[in-house]
């Protein structure tokens, strides 16, 4: 059933708690954040609508929203994250050894350009704690688990290092990504290369050779490299692609910061979705997409998803736009549709060409 119209405007949100948020400390914010996340505190009134409704690589989604790998990298909220609205949820990165990512601060706002930057360095509890937990939640929504390279591990033993996670952690999770788009691990983005890119993938097919397998990508790729990952996802007959992970570009900022690290937000916007253009033309087309990167709204999404992604993701947007943006951006999402005559998701993806 469809439910009531609501009027998502200017929330409580955007008027007090984001200004009052936007006085601390991003990550202290986020811990705070997570902490009532995790204890069911925070929720939204969800919006759902028939239209946006679609089966993907055999699994159900209300909705093509779903929240992006690195908000809730322990996997601590899995069972709250519906009553925000979100169509799914992507946990992680996680990697086989515990660790506590780079000295702080790590995680800065960029709120004229509605933008952030972090350098984190996937911080995590470490698979095996992690696991432990996900065998023990009961997410209500399809849950994806991404796996990162420990960064003790040497990028040759890359391979038995993702192995390693996977095989405590593969029997919980709807799909999983292999994350090898991080800027903020040393080397890691040279395991976007055909070949160790090849020998991840085997590894974590002689664990498990039925799960549904995504491989996310940076969005400084040069198009012939984006080629080569197109490649590699038929050669090992991926599930699909998630595009994109955070720039280490500074394009288009008002002011820089000067930090480093990976830009998420509007200032990759852009970028992610000439990314996300090229693999739908490239790719084969029931590889499945997954476009992330600078959704801000649900024009925003209507606009991936024209451009070729089944489904999407968001982080820094959520940020921005609290507890409420998710179901507003789900009804901005389903009207534009109706505006436009589109009956379902299948029939708006790629409808840009
Ligand atoms: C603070 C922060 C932490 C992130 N951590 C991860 C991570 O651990 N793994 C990952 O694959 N992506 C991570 N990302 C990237 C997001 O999943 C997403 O790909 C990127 O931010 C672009 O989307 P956005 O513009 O909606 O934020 C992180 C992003 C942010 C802002």
């Amino acid at each position: 059933m469809r439910c009531s119209l609501h009027n998502y405007g200017m929330s409580l949100y955007d008027s007090v708690l984001r200004p009052l948020a936007f006085l601390f400390d991003p990550e202290q914010v986020h811990e705070a954040a997570m902490w009532m996340l995790s204890r069911g505190m925070i929720k939204a009134p969800v919006f759902e609508d028939p239209i946006l409704e679609q089966t993907v690589f055999g699994v159900k989604f209300a909705n093509p929203l779903g929240l992006a790998a690195g908000f809730d990298k322990n996997g601590k909220a899995l069972n709250h994250w519906h009553q925000l609205g979100f169509g799914f949820v992507e946990t992680g990165t996680i990697t086989y050894h515990a660790q506590p990512g780079n000295p702080k601060p790590r995680m800065f706002r960029l709120p004229a350009d509605k933008g952030l930057i972090n350098r984190l360095g996937f911080n995590n509890e470490g698979a095996r704690a992690i696991a432990t937990r996900l065998a023990e939640a009961k997410s209500q929504i399809p849950l994806g688990v991404n796996l990162g390279k420990s960064k003790i591990t040497e990028l040759p033993n890359a391979p038995q290092d993702y192995q390693d996670s996977f095989r405590l952690i593969h029997k919980v999770g709807d799909y999983f990504v292999v994350n090898v788009s991080s800027p903020n691990t040393p080397g890691l983005r040279t395991l976007q290369e055909k070949k160790p890119l090849l020998e991840i993938l085997s590894a974590l097919r002689e664990v498990n050779s039925e799960k549904p397998m995504f491989v996310k990508v940076a969005p400084d790729l040069e198009l012939s490299a984006l080629d080569d990952v197109v490649d590699v996802a038929h050669e090992a007959k991926l599930t699909g692609l998630i595009a994109t992970n955070t720039t280490i570009g500074r394009d288009g900022l008002s002011h820089d910061p000067n930090q480093a690290g990976g830009l998420s937000g509007l200032p990759v916007q852009k970028k992610a979705n000439e990314v996300l253009s090229h693999l739908y033309k490239a790719c084969d087309k029931d590889l499945v997409l997954i476009g992330v990167g600078g959704i801000m709204s649900g024009a925003d999404a209507y606009e991936k998803i024209r451009l070729g992604a089944h489904l999407c993701q968001l982080y820094t947007g959520w940020i921005y736009g609290g507890p409420t943006m998710i179901p507003a951006a789900c009804q901005e999402l389903a009207s534009l549709m109706r505006r436009d005559g589109i009956k379902s998701l299948q029939e708006l993806r790629g409808s840009a060409y």
